[in-house]
């Protein structure tokens, strides 16, 4: 996948089949990619998936399981031609190679592989609550760099992991960013937040936001908004 034109991910957080087929409409021109999560998947299938949109989508499924499994459910998948599929850096990298093998199958066009690695909701207590002795940091890189070595084609990371991230990895994986808040928008939960130009500088290449266009008046406004400020940046 080149380096998008348009980075804005939007995510439709909903499992409303309405307000998200509603939401694909208005946004489709004026975002990169549709993002749709692991509710929605479960409560509508790859039919609810077809019915939002026929565009290749953001497959949020977060998948983590014995290898055998995930390459089950990644080859159960390349039917919706999905542009990008993410899973656990955590199931190891036999998992993520299968994975990889798995989605090779549907040859070019196939989804791009991203890890998640440590989950953001995840604090240095809880995360030594589950073994891990090292700072969340720390752990980040070691997934980041296990996944990448694996057969994932980038990562999901969060706004204050991704300039470091891009100096360690390089240029060529995947960084797609969470937790973006244009210019005074609500932060609402996401604690730590950069704004689309600082993530961008920083070394996204995509930028996942939700409810700053999905919770705005004029959703299709705030989305385009956002696209026309990243151009004048890029022009700039
Ligand atoms: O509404 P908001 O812009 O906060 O939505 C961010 C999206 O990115 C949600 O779909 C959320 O699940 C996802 N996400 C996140 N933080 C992570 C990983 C994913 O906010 N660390």
């Amino acid at each position: 996948m080149t380096r998008p034109q348009n980075p804005i991910i939007a995510a439709v957080d909903t499992t409303d089949l309405v307000t998200a087929q509603t939401w694909a409409r208005s946004l489709t021109p004026h975002v990169g990619l549709l993002k749709l999560g692991l509710a929605f998947y479960l409560a509508h299938g790859q039919a609810g998936v077809r019915a939002v949109t026929d565009q290749p989508v953001f497959l949020d499924l977060k998948l983590h399981d014995i290898p055998n499994t995930v390459a089950g459910g990644v080859t159960a998948v390349l039917p919706l031609g999905a542009a990008m599929l993410t899973l656990h850096a955590s199931g190891g990298s036999a998992m993520i190679a299968a994975a990889r093998i798995a989605a090779e199958k549907a040859g070019t066009a196939r989804p791009k592989l991203l890890a998640v690695t440590v989950l953001t909701s995840l604090s240095a207590e809880a995360l030594t609550e589950t073994g891990v002795a090292d700072s969340p940091a720390a752990q980040v890189l070691r997934l980041a760099k296990l996944a990448l070595r694996a057969g994932a084609d980038g990562l999901v990371c969060s706004p204050q992991e991704v300039a470091m991230l891009r100096a360690e990895i390089g240029p060529e994986p995947l960084l797609v960013v969470p937790g973006i808040r244009p210019v005074g928008a609500a932060a609402a939960d996401q604690a730590r937040t950069l704004t689309p130009r600082e993530a961008i500088s920083a070394g996204a290449d995509w930028l996942v936001i939700g409810r700053p266009i999905t919770g705005a008046a004029d959703p299709a406004a705030a989305a385009a908004a956002i696209a026309s400020d990243l151009a004048r940046g890029q022009a700039a």
